[in-house]
């Protein structure tokens, strides 16, 4: 199989990460990964806000957590996710949705079309980026709703992002802790060639 190929494939979702912050220039190699997707329409509409305030990581993380609905879902119907990294649908014990990731990557988008598509393309190259590095990765969706509170407001306004600009996801980033998953065995039938 071509290399860059099997390293997508082994590229995973990371919920386990070390207390040591993300590389200078691993970051900006990642970020550049980032800005290279490609938009719709060549808009370059999508920005990338990076924190590594703890803090503020945390609080967002906790909002982001208290907005998951599965929190309310009947517990035999939650499918698991991941028994190695357990996520906040395997464990409702987690109160973090970054899991103590010491970067955390918002998207945000200006304008409503492709404004999710735009967001996916970026944040899956920071990821596989991420994984090419050897560092550890996970997308969160959900961002807008935190931003929707009187703490998300504050953040945002504090980060000088423009009002008519939408937070789509979060990639978290930080060195992985312990070792990596297994990959997820992905279902049958999903490929028709016709
Ligand atoms: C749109 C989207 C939203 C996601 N949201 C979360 C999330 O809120 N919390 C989480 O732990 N993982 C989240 N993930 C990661 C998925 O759980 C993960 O990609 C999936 O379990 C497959 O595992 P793999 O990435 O290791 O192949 C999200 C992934 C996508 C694409």
């Amino acid at each position: 199989m071509n290399e860059m190929i099997e390293k997508i494939i082994t590229r995973h979702a990371i919920r386990k990460f070390q207390d040591k912050q993300v590389e200078e220039d691993a970051l900006e190699q990642i970020l550049q990964a980032g800005i290279y997707a490609p938009s719709a329409g060549n808009n370059q509409y999508s920005r990338i806000v990076v924190c590594q305030d703890r803090e503020a990581n945390l609080q967002l993380g906790k909002l982001n957590r208290s907005m998951d609905m599965v929190q309310t879902a009947d517990p035999k119907k939650i499918r698991p996710v991941s028994a190695e990294q357990p996520s906040i649908r395997d464990d409702l014990s987690i109160k973090d949705a970054f899991y103590g990731a010491p970067t955390v990557l918002t998207i945000f988008v200006r304008g409503g079309y492709y404004a999710h598509d735009d967001a996916a393309f970026m944040a899956e190259n920071m990821w596989l980026a991420a994984h090419f590095l050897g560092l550890g990765a996970c997308y969160i969706g959900r961002a807008e709703k935190a931003f929707d509170t009187e703490y998300g407001r504050e953040l945002r306004r504090k980060w000088g992002v423009p009002e008519d600009m939408t937070p789509i996801g979060h990639l978290l980033l930080g060195y992985m802790d312990g070792a990596a998953p297994h990959a997820k065995p992905r279902k049958e039938g999903r490929i028709l060639r016709v």
